[in-house]
């Protein structure tokens, strides 16, 4: 069965499911996996957050399971941070915290708002973490692979916050997996977040979501800064989020349009700002997510925003806030002096491109009759000219699709792997197939072993495949994937979308592995792979 990939934009179906095979795979982007890794991608789950989510809406209760040492360093990680996060707060409360507790109030942040947010902070010392943490029973290395201190060129550690208002970061289920901490002082950086961890991703997180996602409104608005969410969230606007630091990634979109179905962006007044905005929109925009953007003037952020004005003028923001198109229109309009005739036409020119790619066609209208009053044609011009703009960059797009379309039979558009030696990678393949489609031959005593192979990609899911064929155990692309990365995954659904009879499958498997065991001996007797291929080639047209 085709239809749209839910994991990246196009408008020609290359997303296959097989239910006999119970796998999907897609041709233009090359993901693929069984049930499980597509709810880990979807959901951003890790694979046994997947098994229990779908136990849970299957209604299956979840076999008791040994924790496996990765998820048993995760849920360490976790107390530790929860840990770090109660040591910040209490700071905060005890003398050395008095430069936050006199920032915070200089900032307008209330008591109540800091308990909500679990705010803390980090006194101005080395490690004043490290001694309370090592009190409780972390060690140092615990401590580094939280990302809570740093080594010193001396060989000794230091905290990594210091001197910060720190802004714990918690995810959608309520666990603490960073920290974002702002300067007080004068020394480094104005806003520092923990590093990558096991449990914390910057681009996987946005800042608040936890609280916003309770949110009533409807929407849920996304700014640049911390002290921006804090303040709107005091002030009543309990759907502001953050990304942390980073531009709006497509997981980060993803994971609000688990929530809602509309963002109002409400970032800095500046040219950054504005940009961002623009960026934020188009990836908002690939989810079908309804975007407005919010102008300020007068401020530079909502948070001076709310502070010069009030609640209620920043309500009257959100109600008058543009669309999408309206707000990308103005942006464009700003370019340009609209009283010469020169310059009316490169508007005209910039936003026809603009509405071209509207998909709606109300849309399209509305916004040429308003643009062609604004600089004086008939709207009939212009309307006729986005629409052929629009059938032109359509024509274009299919093209460009097509080449990775399944009609035509082709690979997937990227490949992630690039083989070394491409024949033996072909059979290497090969034998990963048979395999997973004939488990019996897992017995073959000729069997290579996964060093063998000349690519170490294939050899890794060979290896996983094999050991779980010899302890008995069915193979699926599923079961795999708790053992493969999910490009290995995906790597191994598209072998397996490739041809291949079964009728003589233990001949097919001997072929193969002379195959791969020729092209080893070849590359170690420095023999021209070309000319072994050759040979080879006429070897079997002469028998
Ligand atoms: N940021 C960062 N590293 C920096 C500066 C900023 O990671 N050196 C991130 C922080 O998440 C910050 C956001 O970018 O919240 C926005 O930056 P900025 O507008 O400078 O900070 P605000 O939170 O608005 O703080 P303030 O109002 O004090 O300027
Ligand atoms: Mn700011």
């Amino acid at each position: 069965m085709f239809g749209l990939c839910p994991f990246h934009s196009e408008k020609t179906p290359s997303f296959s499911v097989s239910p006999d095979k119970q796998i999907y795979h897609c041709f233009g982007c090359g993901k693929g996996g069984g049930v499980i890794s597509f709810i880990m991608e979807i959901e951003n789950l890790s694979f046994p957050e997947a098994v229990a989510f779908l136990a849970r809406r299957a209604n299956m209760p979840l076999p008791e399971q040994e924790d496996t040492r990765e998820s048993k360093k995760r849920s360490h990680l976790l107390a530790l941070n929860r840990d770090a996060a109660r040591f910040f707060y209490e700071q905060l409360h005890a003398p050395a915290g008095e430069r936050a507790r006199e920032y915070m109030a200089r900032r307008g942040i209330s008591k109540t708002t800091a308990t909500n947010f679990g705010l803390g902070c980090a006194p101005d010392e080395w490690s004043a973490l490290e001694k309370a943490m090592r009190e409780k029973g972390y060690t140092d290395y615990e401590l580094f692979d939280a990302g809570l201190i740093k080594k010193g060129r001396n060989g000794g550690w230091y905290d990594t916050f210091r001197d910060r208002l720190v802004f714990p970061v918690i995810d959608v289920r309520g666990n603490v997996i960073g920290f974002s901490g702002r300067i007080l002082g004068e020394n480094g950086p104005k806003y520092l977040n923990s590093p990558e961890t096991p449990v914390f991703n910057k681009g996987r997180n946005l800042f608040a979501l936890n609280l916003a996602k309770k949110s009533k409104s409807g929407y849920i608005l996304l700014t640049e800064g911390n002290i921006d969410v804090v303040s709107l969230h005091q002030a009543g606007f309990d759907s502001a989020v953050a990304s942390l630091g980073t531009s709006l990634t497509a997981e980060q979109a993803r994971l609000i349009s688990r929530y809602t179905d509309r963002v109002v962006i409400a970032y800095d007044n500046d040219a950054a700002g504005q940009k961002a905005a623009q960026r934020a929109i188009a990836i908002l925009e690939k989810l079908d997510l309804k975007v407005r953007v919010l102008q300020m003037s007068g401020a530079k952020d909502p948070d001076e925003f709310i502070r010069l004005k009030g609640p209620e003028a920043f309500e009257r923001l959100i109600e008058g806030s543009e669309n999408q198109t309206e707000y990308l229109l103005a942006q464009i309009a700003k370019k340009y002096d609209l009283k010469t005739d020169a310059q009316k036409l490169d508007y005209l020119r910039e936003a026809e491109e603009l509405l071209a790619r509207r998909p709606s066609a109300a849309e399209r209208e509305i916004y040429c009759r308003r643009i062609a009053a604004e600089v004086g044609i008939s709207p009939q011009v212009l309307i006729g000219e986005v629409d052929s703009r629009r059938k032109r960059i359509l024509r274009r797009a299919e093209k460009t699709e097509g080449r990775g379309s399944p009609e035509r039979g082709s690979q997937p558009a990227e490949r992630q792997l690039r083989y070394d030696d491409p024949a033996s990678a072909v059979a290497e393949e090969g034998v990963i197939r048979l395999l997973y489609l004939e488990p019996e031959l897992a017995s073959s005593p000729r069997l290579p072993a996964p060093e063998e192979f000349s690519s170490p990609e294939l050899g890794h899911i060979y290896a996983a495949l094999l050991r779980r064929l010899r302890e008995g155990k069915a193979v699926t692309a599923d079961v795999l994937g708790g053992e493969l990365e999910s490009a290995e995954v995906s790597q191994l659904v598209s072998i397996l979308q490739r041809p291949e009879a079964l009728a003589s499958s233990s001949r097919a498997l001997d072929d193969y592995i002379n195959r791969i065991r020729e092209r080893r001996r070849a590359k170690e007797q420095g023999l021209d792979p070309m000319q072994i291929y050759q040979q080879r080639k006429k070897e079997l047209e002469n028998t």
